[in-house]
């Protein structure tokens, strides 16, 4: 029986986060085992910030994310690992997809709408970047995508845009499923634990990068925000206890436990400190078997290149059936 299609990318931005890796990378070696695996570097995403756009070393950044993906289990033998922009098929099809999408569904978008808040000017490729995401998706007629929570709204517009066309133009695409971890899906900026961890929060004490020195990482646990609570509990409850509850779901994630078991574990300690010690010290350890790893492929530069080599022919042999078959439905040479 032929495999279904998992699909799912990331920003080459230089700057991987523990969101980053508990909302989505840490799933996506489990998918290897029953699904056809497509994991994509998501370098023509990553151009829609001006920062990225005036780096000589996009592709580095390609590199290093590669790597990346190999130190978190995805193997490049079972899955397949490629570059956005050497699959031109991607943008050929974003193109005819935004003839699909709704200017105003598009102005929904929370992403969107924070970002203009934020800086009240911005480029289209912002406002037009869930249908270049679509077209990513829809292309290789994927089943499931796993995302974070922040891209559920995005997913939910792929699945709305798959089906104007198909409205039009009779099954064409599969309408994806998304795959949203039940712990893990929003980590919380441990300054600010009301907003994602993000990799663009100027306040470096708030975001763990993946690869940054383990001390500091565990310096900035140590000084992550909790609340006055007095004895000091360490339970679930995101409204009245938001940091404590990221803490938790960082830690429930790591450990593989559940967040009920976890309260039960630290019932008596009745210390925020004592508790951050070990968050601390297990995120570390578990950041610190993954730097080995990639530090180590990291510097076969040539073999990483060969992996998304290989990875972008063979993307774009499918993509290119595909978007043939797309391309005749809508009578275009
Ligand atoms: P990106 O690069 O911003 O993020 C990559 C993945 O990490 C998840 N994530 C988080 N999960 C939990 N907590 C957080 N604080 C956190 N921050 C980020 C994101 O939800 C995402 O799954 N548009 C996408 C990249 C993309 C894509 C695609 C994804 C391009 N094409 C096709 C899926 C399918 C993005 O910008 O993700």
């Amino acid at each position: 029986m032929k495999k279904r299609i998992v699909f799912s990318s990331i920003q080459p931005s230089g700057q991987i986060t523990l969101g980053n890796y508990l909302g989505c990378l840490l799933h996506w070696k489990s998918f290897q085992k029953n699904y056809k695996c497509i994991y994509g570097i998501a370098d023509l995403h990553s151009i829609t910030t001006k920062k990225i756009r005036k780096e000589k070393e996009i592709y580095k950044f390609s590199l290093d994310l590669c790597a990346y993906y190999l130190s978190c289990g995805i193997n490049h033998k079972k899955s397949i690992i490629f570059l956005q922009s050497e699959v031109p098929q991607h943008t050929q099809l974003y193109w005819i997809l935004n003839c699909f999408t709704k200017v105003n569904d598009l102005k929904r978008m929370t992403q969107f709408k924070k970002i203009l808040l934020e800086k009240r000017v911005t480029n289209s490729g912002i406002f037009t970047y869930p249908v270049l995401m679509a077209s990513d998706i829809l292309l290789y007629q994927t089943n499931l995508v796993p995302i974070g929570l922040d891209q559920k709204q995005h997913m939910e517009l792929v699945k709305k845009i798959g089906k104007n066309f198909n409205a039009i133009y009779g099954k064409t695409f599969i309408l994806p499923k998304y795959f949203i971890p039940r712990i893990g899906s929003k980590i919380m900026s441990l300054q600010n634990p009301k907003l994602k961890m993000s990799k663009s929060d100027p306040n470096n004490s708030g975001k763990i990068l993946v690869l940054e020195n383990v001390e500091l990482i565990k310096k900035k646990i140590l000084k992550s925000v909790t609340d006055s609570e007095n004895p000091p509990n360490i339970r679930y409850d995101l409204s009245k206890k938001p940091g404590v509850s990221n803490l938790l779901e960082i830690l429930a994630c790591i450990k593989k436990k559940n967040i009920k078991e976890l309260e039960k574990k630290f019932f008596d300690t009745k210390s925020y400190k004592k508790f951050k010690c070990i968050v601390a010290e297990e995120v570390c350890k578990k950041i610190e078997k993954i730097q080995k790893k990639y530090f180590f492929i990291r510097k076969e530069e040539n073999y990483l290149k060969s992996i998304l080599l290989k990875g972008s022919i063979i993307a774009k042999k499918i993509a290119k059936k595909n978007l043939t078959k797309i391309y005749q439905k809508l009578h275009l040479k």
